[in-house]
């Protein structure tokens, strides 16, 4: 099938005043299509009020743009609206977690977390595995017989072979991310969360990176609690959601305190998921970020997928040709971390940066990850639907430059 990355690209206002822009930095964060940029400002045109406050005709209007996005993201991951609480970032999502559970957690407990993480799924737990006298445990990368230095299946995957001592009846937490940020590896959730439902421990899931890429259904997979962002998903920066269920929901306290969560002095909290969202909320944003979801809704997002795997072929059989590139991870994803002989990933980053063309370098907040590869930066290329084979060529060409210039 093919897939109308012209017309989708049409939509975003970046493109058509910069034209020339080569946007290959999309695990970092994703451009906006108008309807998005709209709704914020449309927020503020026509319905700017606070929320949960007032009872004038814009204030309703506000309450009910808050609350209808909470219901259009609890359809779209499969939730019920009650399950939806929402933060700035995913960030935010993981540290309530985190804090919650340092609260139920107790000595001689652990949390298990994976090598794979980004610092946001990784230091919060860690962090609360201190504060609780847990045990801090982590599933390392299979380092085994991979020529790309990512493991055994070349896939930069994680070595599951001691996962019923890693995660055993001491196990109360599992966060695991769905997709690695630096390789794009997708963890064997389906194996991980049945041995962790199996001792009795709550499964987190990032969903930071592959909210975008993968259709999420939090009832099939069975996890507790799954924080994504809303800026890498088309919407704006400083909105995300943190999907828990009741139970889990009604067991954590609140990470802020203060005004809109209150029902009783002391002590006595609004029900879920009010009792999470104190202070004056992001309310424009959640309008944009309601607006990214229909966007994401009323386009084939099998077919963006597609069209990015095809994208990620081409790179990597271009990336390869060039003299000392070596290639993290496999073509399973739309990100392709690398690294070149010779050539600082920053260098690389800014020599492409001179050709419009626009990267990540560096640890990508994933040290863990890095220190197991050896590595203390690599450079990072990520598609999203409206990047195109001529993204590729201009990538392909600058990093030739780059060798050219580090010979
Ligand atoms: C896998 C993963 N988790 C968490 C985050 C944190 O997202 P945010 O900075 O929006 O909180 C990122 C951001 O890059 C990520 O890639």
């Amino acid at each position: 099938m093919t897939f109308d990355w012209q017309k989708i690209k049409a939509e975003f206002p970046i493109f058509n005043s910069q034209p020339e822009l080569v946007f290959l930095d999309n695990a970092s964060t994703t451009q906006k299509p108008l309807t998005v940029l709209d709704a914020e400002r449309n927020f503020y045109l026509e319905a700017n009020a606070n929320v949960h406050r007032g009872v004038y005709e814009i204030a309703e209007k506000a309450d009910q743009i808050y609350e209808s996005v909470r219901s259009k993201v609890a359809a779209w991951i499969g939730a019920e609206a009650e399950e939806i609480v929402f933060v700035k970032n995913a960030t935010e999502g993981a540290n309530l977690l985190a804090a919650g559970m340092s609260e139920i957690l107790k000595k001689g407990n652990s949390v298990v977390v994976t090598e794979l993480e980004h610092h946001a799924n990784y230091i919060p737990w860690q962090q609360a595995a201190k504060k609780a006298g847990a045990e801090f445990r982590v599933i390392g990368i299979d380092k085994e017989s991979g020529d790309n230095g990512v493991g055994g299946d070349g896939s930069g995957n994680l070595d599951l072979n001691n996962l019923e001592e890693k995660i055993d009846a001491k196990c109360k937490v599992v966060a695991i991310t769905m997709m690695s940020n630096v390789t794009g590896a997708q963890p064997d959730l389906t194996r991980i969360i049945a041995r962790a439902k199996a001792v009795g421990a709550i499964v987190v899931l990032d969903a930071a990176q592959a909210a975008v890429h993968l259709k999420l259904e939090v009832k099939k997979l069975e996890a507790d609690a799954i924080f994504f962002t809303g800026h890498k998903l088309y919407g704006p920066m400083g909105t995300g959601i943190l999907y828990m269920k009741k139970n889990l929901a009604e067991k954590i306290s609140p990470l802020l305190f203060g005004g809109g969560m209150v029902k009783e002095l002391p002590d006595q909290w609004l029900n879920i998921p009010h009792k999470f969202e104190a202070g004056t909320p992001n309310v424009a944003g959640l309008a944009g970020l309601g607006a990214a979801i229909d966007f994401l809704s009323g386009i084939d997002r099998v077919a963006a997928l597609e069209h990015e795997k095809n994208l990620v072929k081409l790179a990597r059989k271009g990336l390869t040709e060039i003299v000392g590139v070596k290639l993290l991870g496999d073509e399973a994803s739309s990100i392709i971390s690398f690294t070149m002989e010779g050539i600082h990933p920053h260098d690389i980053a800014s020599i492409l940066a001179g050709e419009k063309v626009c990267i990540r370098a560096g640890h990508h907040c994933a040290k863990p990850l890095m220190n197991s590869l050896g590595l203390t930066a690599c450079a990072r290329v990520s598609f999203a639907l409206y990047n195109s084979e001529q993204d590729v060529e201009k990538l392909i060409a600058a990093v030739k430059k780059a060798r050219s210039i580090f010979k």
